[in-house]
């Protein structure tokens, strides 16, 4: 650990200990990458734009009464959080198909599901993440079935939650991504953030793409578009 508490940089987050032991404090940073890391680059900005998003979309999970890290928004670029071990999952949650589940099946991007699908990813950079089922997760111990079953049902909950949060401001909710941690308690939280970097949103009339895909793609500027999200769903609440 550093002299000022770094317990951890990652690629768009960097993460702090507390005077408290069970809460962390979150500091993102103005780092956009896609692909791995293949892709990179500094964005100012986007520092404000996903922590004042992120903030946004957890405190209505919160509100919701759904368990997730999140506590509070305390500036511009930073947020505690309660203090978890995360599992080494991405809880991916589909309800349009898009990116690897239209080049996984073949399938036209578009095509709305008639159910929601949800997709487990196994943390590993080396193996670059790899699709993983229930008995895989089994196998490689990265969550037990009782767990396993729990982070489904959470997802499938983040999903309605979400998508109703989305849609008052005319935006599909297409796919997202979410990460799992139990607290010292042992409860078992959605972590980790929610935001353009993690979520597909697509506008609900003109299907215009309003997320990472404008970076990973150049289809536009990052720092528009996520302000364009943050502006329809009302600005920070927190
Ligand atoms: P995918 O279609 O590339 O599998 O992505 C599904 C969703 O997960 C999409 O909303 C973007 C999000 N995602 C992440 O948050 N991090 C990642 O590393 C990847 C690959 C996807
Ligand atoms: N989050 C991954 C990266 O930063 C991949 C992606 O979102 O496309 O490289």
């Amino acid at each position: 650990m550093g002299a000022d508490g770094l317990l951890y940089e990652g690629k768009a987050k960097k993460l702090f200990q507390t005077e408290n032991p069970n809460v962390l404090r979150v500091e993102y940073k103005d780092e956009a990458t896609a692909f791995n890391g293949e892709k990179m680059d500094e964005v100012a900005g986007k520092a404000r734009l996903n922590n004042e998003l992120s903030a946004l979309f957890f405190a209505k999970m919160n509100a919701a009464g759904l368990p997730t890290h999140f506590i509070e928004r305390t500036s511009s670029t930073e947020q505690l959080v309660k203090k978890t071990r995360i599992l080494p999952l991405e809880v991916v949650v589909r309800n349009i198909v898009a990116g690897s589940l239209q080049r996984r099946t073949g399938i036209a991007e578009g095509r709305e599901l008639t159910q929601p699908i949800v997709e487990y990813y196994y943390k590993d950079d080396e193996l670059g993440d790899p699709l993983l089922n229930e008995d895989h997760i089994r196998l490689v111990e990265a969550a037990t079935p009782p767990e396993l079953k729990q982070m489904r049902e959470l997802a499938l909950q983040t999903n309605e939650a979400l998508t109703a949060a989305v849609r008052a401001a005319g935006l599909l909710l297409v796919d997202f991504k979410l990460e799992f941690g139990l607290t010292e308690d042992g409860e078992l939280v959605v972590s980790d953030e929610i935001s353009p970097d993690t979520c597909r949103f697509w506008d609900e009339q003109t299907r215009e793409k309003l997320d990472k895909d404008v970076y990973r793609y150049g289809l536009g500027e990052l720092t528009d578009t996520y302000e364009q999200i943050l502006e329809r769903m009302g600005g920070s609440v927190s």
